[in-house]
């Protein structure tokens, strides 16, 4: 029997399906050393922790009791950021896609030609966005291979899952930033596959000798920036590289600004679609994640359907660069995968939570416009033109993040034999984020363990929380950030 190191008794909010989520108020669950989930026990009366403990072979187990206003939820999963652009949060909204390109985004990412500025600004940027609550990340780095070999370092020192991909780029960039040829792209790839590869395993506890079954925690991704950026030659070695290895995920940009997708199409005259470019060279597939997708066409939704790629809705960055709004419900009846990303820089804030606020907004702004035929629901309920639930959006930040990456195997949700990437969240008076009022410091008697009271919390959180109401944030069982961690 593998021993159980930790079990945690309190609230825990589990993610189920797109419109469901369980509530728990009195839970115990517990985690092997591995990081594992070992077994949950749902609505545990208090005086029967020991019973239960003893019962299932871990009497002398460290026990984590949660204070009321303190839940569980697993970690959130960013389906698409760009971690060189975090200096440039904040700035360049004035700008559509191209444009900002232009002149804010490869100007900073040039600067990452130097690795010890990239080792800094890495080290700060990872830190912060774990302590956001994001467990897995999809980062982007610059071209640059030995920058973005230090950003893997620093996302396997600091122990968050990842996928890590450096750009590929060799047209339509400025002269001082671009990769000199197809062959030089394709090669800085396969050593950044390498190199990932060889990283030693990651998180698991010194004293541990149980070897998690689990896939590393930082993997690889074929990175081509967007069709723009390269040409046929490159995405077709690409998609060769892709084809050699069916777990390799890939990610790159789709459809977010009417003038990219005009000269996308002229660039690429000989493909039906934007989609149809990426699915012409091997490149689109089940681990296939599309950022944006906000300005797809009716066929572009059917071959994405069809191939089983998915979607990473980016809202704050659609909105921020004035690119759109995307047919999210429209996509999720159509039974396409859907995550959502914070695109920093085009979006303004590194954090999930504020994604999840802005996917919600976007979605009723869609809503002022019903679309006259809606397709036919895949689910009970259609999504399109509707505003998304509470359900719906904690599952696009968790369990459907998971889902896109192909790792809802692994996370986005607790079961026993899952992996414990999971924060605990405060939304007591005392987590400093005044915010987010919920009475509980100043009225300790306010119903303790209920599940409307839980449910309300959650949706508190989700739409007045910030890092402040993070207190730790773990991956695979380690506590790894958060505001209680000792950096
Ligand atoms: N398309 C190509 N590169 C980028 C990028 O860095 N950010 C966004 N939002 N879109 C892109
Ligand atoms: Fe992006």
């Amino acid at each position: 029997m593998i021993p159980v190191a930790t079990v945690y008794h309190g609230a825990v909010i589990n993610p189920r399906t797109l419109t469901s989520y369980d509530a728990l108020p009195n839970c115990l669950l517990a985690v092997s050393p591995a990081g594992e989930i070992e077994w949950i026990v749902e609505d545990v009366v208090d005086s029967m922790v020991q019973e239960i403990m003893f019962q299932k072979g871990c009497p002398d187990a460290e026990i984590i009791s949660l204070k009321h206003g303190e839940f569980i939820i697993p970690g959130f999963i960013d389906t698409h950021t760009h971690a060189p652009q975090v200096p440039n949060l904040g700035i360049g909204g004035q700008y559509q896609l191209l444009d900002w390109l232009e002149s804010c985004t490869f100007p900073m990412e040039s600067k990452f030609a130097n690795v010890d500025f990239a080792r800094r600004t890495y080290r700060s940027v990872v830190r912060r966005i774990i302590d956001c609550g994001t467990t897995t990340c999809c980062y982007y780095g610059t071209l640059h291979l030995d920058a973005t070999k230090a950003l893997a370092d620093i996302v396997h020192e600091y122990g968050q899952r990842a996928f890590v991909g450096k750009c590929n780029m060799i047209r339509y960039c400025p002269d001082y930033y671009v990769e000199s040829s197809a062959e030089q792209s394709l090669a800085a790839t396969e050593a950044l596959i390498t190199y990932i590869r060889s990283l030693p395993p990651s998180n698991m506890s010194d004293t541990t000798t149980t070897k998690s079954t689990s896939d590393p925690l930082i993997q690889p991704i074929i990175t081509p920036r967007f069709a723009i950026s390269c040409t046929s030659d490159l995405l077709n070695s690409l998609g060769k590289l892709a084809a050699s290895d069916s777990t390799l995920r890939i990610q790159t940009h789709i459809s977010e600004n009417p003038k990219e997708v005009a000269l996308t199409k002229q660039l690429f005259p000989n493909s039906k679609t934007y989609a149809g470019v990426y699915d012409d060279h091997g490149l689109l597939r089940e681990n296939t994640i599309l950022a944006h997708a906000v300005h797809l066409e009716v066929a572009e939704m059917e071959l994405i359907a069809k191939r089983k790629a998915g979607v990473s809705h980016c809202p704050t960055s659609n909105f921020h660069l004035s690119s759109g709004i995307a047919s999210v419900g429209e996509y999720l009846d159509r039974g396409i995968k859907v995550g959502l990303g914070t695109d920093v820089s085009g979006g303004f804030s590194p954090s999930i939570l504020t994604v999840v606020q802005h996917a919600s907004i976007a979605s009723k702004v869609k809503g002022f416009n019903p679309t006259l035929n809606p397709p036919k629901s895949v689910h009970a309920v259609s999504f399109t033109d509707q505003q998304l639930s509470v359900a719906t959006l904690l599952y696009l930040a968790t369990l459907g993040g998971a889902h896109l990456c192909c790792l809802d195997h692994q996370v986005g949700s607790f079961a026993a034999g899952k992996s414990f990437d999971a924060l605990i969240v405060n939304v007591r008076d005392d987590s400093g984020n005044p915010t987010l009022w919920s009475g509980l410091t100043e009225n300790p008697d306010l119903p303790n363990r209920r599940k409307d009271v839980l449910e309300g919390m959650l949706e508190r959180f989700l739409f007045c929380g910030d890092d402040r109401n993070i207190s730790r944030v773990y991956v695979q069982g380690r506590f790894i950030g958060g505001k209680e961690f000792k950096k």
